[in-house]
Parts: C-alpha cells; structure tokens; sequence
C-alpha cells in the first residue's frame, strides 16, 4: 500500500496519516496499545500520544516489543512518534520531567515531535463535568508559555526531540509565538475534519511552514460527554461527504480522510477497531477525490467546533469562545 508522505520546515518527512490514541475514557487502555500494534503491522507508522491519555507504558511496551523483534522489519526509525506535554505540565521545570516521563512510558529514547497539548497551564480532573471551573485553571498569558516553549526549545537543542509543535492556538497566539521564538514550531495539531475546516489558521499556518496535523478528522463521532453541546452535528452524517462517498463506493469516514490528505493536512483518526483501522489506512492510500469534489466539500465548511474545551475555562473567561480569542482580543 502506497502510503501519503509530508515534510517538515527542516525537510525531515512525516507519514500522511496517523492513529490517534485518545480512547482511554471508552476503551480500556490496554484495548488501545493493542491497536497500536494492528496499526503498525498494518502500515501505520504516525502514532499521536500524549501523557494525559494515561495509556504511554502500555503504548511503550507495544513500541518495544516491535523495535526489538528482529524478524520484524518495522525499526524505531521508521516510526514517527508524538507526545504532548499535559496543561498541568507548563513551565520551567515540568516540560522537561515531563517529556522524560514520557519517553520513560514510550520506552523511547527520543519522539519525533513533542507538542503543548494546550496554551493553557492548568488542570482539570478526569470526568470533569461541562461547567467545570477549576480554582487552578489559568488564563493563556504570552509570557508564561513562552517559559513554557524555551523548555521545548532546550528539549529540542538536547536531541531529547525532534520536532517541537503547539496544538489548540489561535492565530494571535501563533503570531506573539513566531514573533519571540527561536525555534518554530515544526506542526500545529488542531480540530481538522470537514464541517470545521478552521481556514484561516490552516492557511497561517501553511504561510509559515507549519505543518496543520488534523484532530478528529471524523468529527470525532464517540467524543466525551462533556465536550458536546446539541447543536453538534457529526460530519459524516453530512449530505454531500455521503453522496460523495456514495459514488466512489466508499465510507463516509474515508471521504473524510481523502479530503485532508488532498488538502495538505494530516489526518490521526482514532479507532482500536480492525476493520475501522485497515479502512482508513486504504482511503488515503486509493484513487483521490476529484477537483470538483475537493470544492463541493469547501461548501460542508460549518465552522462547527466539536472539541471547545470547555473543561479549561476559568474565572475570568466564562464562555469557551473566550478560549479561541473569538470573543474579542486574545484571551489573558
Ligand atoms: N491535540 C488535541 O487537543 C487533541 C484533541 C482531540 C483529539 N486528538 C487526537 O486526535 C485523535 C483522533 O480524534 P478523535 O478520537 O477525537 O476523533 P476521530 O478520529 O474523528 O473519531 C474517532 C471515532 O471514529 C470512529 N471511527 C474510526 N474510523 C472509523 C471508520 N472507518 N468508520 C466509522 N467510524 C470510525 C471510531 O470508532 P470506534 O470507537 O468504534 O473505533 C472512533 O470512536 C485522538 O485519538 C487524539 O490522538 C488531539
């Protein structure tokens, strides 16, 4: 199977596509690591993890197991592995233990690339409900993730990663970030699937080499409770990502996955479903959606955010929309 290929601002080489790994509120974490592993022998070679999913060791001992069998041709080099330095994690001394910890649980001795899950140094408890406010939660303030991005910078200058990335910014966030950075970021992992194409910040961020890596590109079907609010709509219920997938004989969520791989971002689809995992691996891998139907499906654009992270708000940012600057200036 043919797969897609990216490339990084330093010329280093991504896979199209990846797995993602945040199923630890519906699967037990083990269910996960298992997937990984079909993944791999499959030909996936992106795995997106991050330390708050609570399943990095399980993943490490798959991620062992594989680069250890030499009747295996799989090698760690082949592999491109994320992780994501938790809200709870920001500033001077906790990137660095916990990037540590991380490549400890992955049993690595370096990641590909390293993200900030979110620009906001803060905690919430697992399960939180929708209205939660936490007393610790902190507002986005420039200065205090950029204590936060030196940290990744020195992981980077230390060979302790590869790539260094954010997740979940805005362009106001981006622009102060690029403006006081010494290393850019290499990616930016942000809510990606047709009804939320975000193409302002896609088009920043390709303007500035920054590769868009795409979340729940499926419109994230068996989210948590708690992220959702009843206007969502799930994307591949969408007329024209049906009617599309109708013609070509295939599943809504390959449409999806061939849009935005054709697009120029890329897809890390969840699923720990073997038929799920092949089906999505072979979407980006066969025939490409038509011109005429890349445009059709600029029209699904609803800008319908599923993921408002709503868990994060604090005192003095009472509404979500408050956490992506869309009520007015950026949020501190
Ligand atoms: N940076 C961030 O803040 C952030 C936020 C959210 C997500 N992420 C990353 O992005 C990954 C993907 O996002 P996501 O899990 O929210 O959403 P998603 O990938 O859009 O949706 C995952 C769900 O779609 C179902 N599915 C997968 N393939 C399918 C297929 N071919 N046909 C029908 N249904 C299919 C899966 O069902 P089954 O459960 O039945 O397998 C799974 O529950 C996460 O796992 C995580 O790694 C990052």
């Amino acid at each position: 199977m043919q797969l897609p290929v990216k490339h990084l601002r330093n010329g280093d080489s991504i896979p199209g596509i990846g797995l993602g790994t945040f199923g630890s509120d519906r699967y037990d974490p083990r269910t996960v690591s298992s997937a990984v592993r079909q993944a791999i022998d499959m030909g996936y070679r992106l795995i997106d993890c991050a330390a708050v999913y609570g399943n990095e060791p399980l993943i490490g001992e798959i991620l062992d197991e594989v680069c250890r069998d030499s009747t295996n041709p799989v090698r760690r080099s082949d592999l491109f592995i994320v992780s994501k330095v938790w809200n709870d994690s920001h500033g001077k001394r906790d990137v660095y233990r916990s990037c540590t910890q991380s490549l400890k649980d992955l049993r690595l001795e370096y990641l590909d690339l390293y993200i900030v899950h979110w620009p906001f140094p803060n905690y919430h408890p697992k399960g939180a409900p929708p209205d939660y406010h936490n007393p610790d939660a902190k507002p986005y303030i420039h200065e205090r993730f950029m204590e936060t991005w030196r940290q990744m910078e020195r992981l980077r200058q230390a060979g302790f990663v590869r790539h260094i990335g954010t997740s979940n910014m805005t362009i106001p966030k981006l622009e102060k970030l690029v403006q006081d950075c010494v290393i850019m970021p290499s990616a930016n992992e942000m809510e990606l699937h047709p009804t939320f194409q975000q193409p302002e910040l896609f088009d920043y961020c390709r303007e500035l080499n920054i590769l868009p890596i795409g979340y729940s590109p499926l419109g994230s079907p068996s989210r948590p409770q708690r992220d959702k609010t009843p206007d969502d709509l799930v994307d591949m219920e969408q007329d024209v990502v049906t009617s599309i997938a109708k013609n070509h004989g295939l599943h809504p969520a390959q449409v999806c996955l061939k849009w935005a791989v054709q697009r120029g971002q890329v897809p890390i689809p969840f699923s720990v479903k073997e038929k799920q995992l092949l089906s999505n691996l072979e979407a980006v891998s066969g025939e490409p959606l038509s011109d005429q139907e890349m445009e059709k499906l600029k029209e699904v654009d609803s800008d319908n955010r599923l993921i408002k992270g709503q868990v994060f708000l604090w005192d003095g940012a009472k509404d979500w929309r408050d956490l992506w600057d869309i009520n007015g200036q950026i949020t501190t």
